[in-house]
């Protein structure tokens, strides 16, 4: 049983489908705490409306957010952090503190079409600009370099002729939504852990 921190900024459906999948009982873990970088995420209202902890970093100091997130995350028991469209980089210090406890959701195949700028819409028009034919969503460790971590889960999704970003990005989604509570199951489970600079099952000793 993992207790959770999901940070977020935004709308929040990933947040969603975590919470659904341990009411499902898919997902032996408890959302412990949602943390946004904004106090307007529609993400946190649907947190608090549930009864879940939350916390915003919105007029905190630059040098006092590392701080500041170690102290929510350790008063909320957390032992695993799921990145769920949270917008802001994670400080080293918060990084060092969870090294292999945290993981982040993002909307193409990584290494390709990720890094520093590629969110949102601009992941979708990067797909699609290149002509690839397929496109997907990757979990991922998080370390120091944005989107670069070990790979823990990845999943396809097909470009088709006519898609736009949008029409690409509502796929892409919904795939997400089922791999990052599924990669945390394997977290969960102790199935997995990170040997080697690689997310690597506990099965292969
Ligand atoms: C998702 O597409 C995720 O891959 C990216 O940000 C988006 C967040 O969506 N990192 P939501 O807030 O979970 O709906």
């Amino acid at each position: 049983m993992l207790n959770i921190a999901v940070f977020v900024s935004g709308r929040g459906s990933n947040l969603r489908a975590i919470h659904e999948a341990v009411e499902r009982g898919t997902l032996d873990a408890k959302i412990v705490l949602v943390l946004s970088s904004r106090d307007d995420a529609p993400a946190l209202t649907w947190a608090s409306a549930r009864g879940i902890p939350t916390a915003s970093l919105q007029g905190i100091a630059a040098d006092e957010v590392a701080t500041n997130i170690v102290q929510h995350l350790e008063s909320a028991g957390t032992d695993f952090i799921a990145l769920a469209g949270y917008m802001k980089r994670i400080p080293e210090e918060v990084v060092r503190w969870y090294r292999g406890r945290m993981v982040n959701v993002h909307p193409a195949l990584l290494p390709s079409f990720g890094g520093k700028g590629m969110y949102g819409e601009r992941v979708h028009k990067a797909v699609l600009d290149a002509g690839v034919r397929v496109s997907g969503a990757t979990v991922h460790i998080v370390d120091e370099e944005y989107d670069r971590g070990p790979i823990v889960l990845q999943r396809c999704v097909p470009v088709e002729e006519n898609d736009t970003p949008a029409s690409l990005a509502e796929r892409v989604l919904a795939v997400e939504h089922a791999l990052l509570p599924e990669a945390l199951q394997l977290f969960s489970r102790g199935q997995m852990e990170v040997r080697d600079g690689r997310v690597q099952s506990t099965k292969q000793r």
